[in-house]
């Protein structure tokens, strides 16, 4: 009989023969700016998790420098929406404005800019409308221009989230004429319809105000359909694939890991997030342990990058 058990009797040898390690590196956190002074709202939905004004950012980004996380990944909910998004792109847009004061105040710390109109929309879809349809190639433009001000104010990393079909290609173009070939593009690829994704839309005020986004997001039904989005991404020029959400997605993420020999990033969503912090709260599971299990798991089936809002916690925990 083979004894798995000699080495698993006691903590020294059990660390030795550990395959999967966390580091604080390999987390991004979200950041949820809003327009205005003197503001932290928290997040109901997800405690622990506010948003902020620009000029409130301090305490936030002194927390994200000291855990020593990869990065931080910043969402803009601006007060004016119109049917183009045009905060999205404006020079002047709140997610311009923080994007400039981090990039000049912490210059240690990476900034990923989320690209997506449906934050800045007034009808809430990720790209432009017509009557009840979400228009593909119309779209591109506008992602560009996004995508283009928030390099230009700063951002080290675009991450487009939106599901347009070519829109890695079009970034990618863009960038490279606005004199940014060297700005990377880490692309929500295999981005799913989830349900998981409710709390963030009240923490970034984007939930769509008709339909829904099963147009442009995946069917959460489909794994093959994963592995053609990643492989168009790769083909179109991302440096980065992402799967979304993770917990209910790491078959996915494993197939893709063995796919692919390209970095992989996760996306820890506000739901996974949320049901944590609720069972938590109820004294239900141990907080520390359940997270570090799940995000011990992400790793293993493959992640490089982890997205996720335990990024602070999850750091101060290693250190
Ligand atoms: C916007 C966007 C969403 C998330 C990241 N970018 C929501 C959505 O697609 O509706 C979800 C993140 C989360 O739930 O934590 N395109
Ligand atoms: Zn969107």
């Amino acid at each position: 009989m083979y004894r798995f058990r000699r080495l698993r009797r006691d903590e020294r040898i059990r660390s030795m023969m550990r395959e999967t390690r966390l580091y604080a590196r390999d987390f991004i956190y979200p950041v949820f700016v809003m327009e205005g002074e003197q503001v932290k709202n928290p997040v109901e939905s997800m405690p622990g998790v506010f948003q902020y004004s620009v000029d409130c950012l301090d305490e936030i980004l002194e927390q994200v420098k000291t855990a020593g996380i990869g990065g931080i990944m910043l969402f803009g909910i601006p007060s004016r929406k119109d049917p183009w998004g045009s905060q999205a792109y404006a020079r002047d847009g709140v997610t311009q404005r923080a994007v400039r004061y981090i990039r000049e105040k912490y210059p240690e710390i990476y900034i990923v800019a989320d690209v997506c109109l449906c934050e800045y929309t007034s009808h809430g879809h990720c790209g432009m409308v017509h009557g009840e349809e979400i228009l593909n190639d119309e779209t591109l433009p506008y992602l560009v221009k996004m995508a283009v001000s928030l390099v230009e104010a700063g951002a080290d990393m675009v991450a487009p989230s939106d599901m347009m079909d070519g829109r890695v290609a079009a970034l990618r173009e863009g960038l490279d004429q606005a004199g940014f070939a060297q700005t990377p593009i880490m692309a929500y690829s295999a981005k799913f319809a989830s349900a998981y994704y409710g709390p963030f839309r009240d923490a970034a005020h984007s939930a769509p105000g008709f339909g829904d986004r099963k147009s442009y997001q995946m069917d959460f039904a489909n794994g093959q359909e994963a592995i053609r989005e990643i492989r168009a991404d790769i083909e179109e020029g991302a440096d980065i694939v992402m799967v979304k959400p993770a917990l209910a997605y790491l078959d996915v993420l494993k197939e893709v890991a063995l796919s692919f020999d390209m970095p992989l990033a996760v996306y820890n969503v506000s739901g996974e997030y949320a049901m944590v912090k609720a069972a938590a709260a109820n004294g239900w599971v141990d907080e520390r342990r359940i997270v570090t299990e799940n995000l011990t798991a992400m790793k293993r089936a493959g992640a490089k990058i982890i997205i996720t809002y335990h990024a602070l916690d999850a750091a101060n925990w290693l250190a």
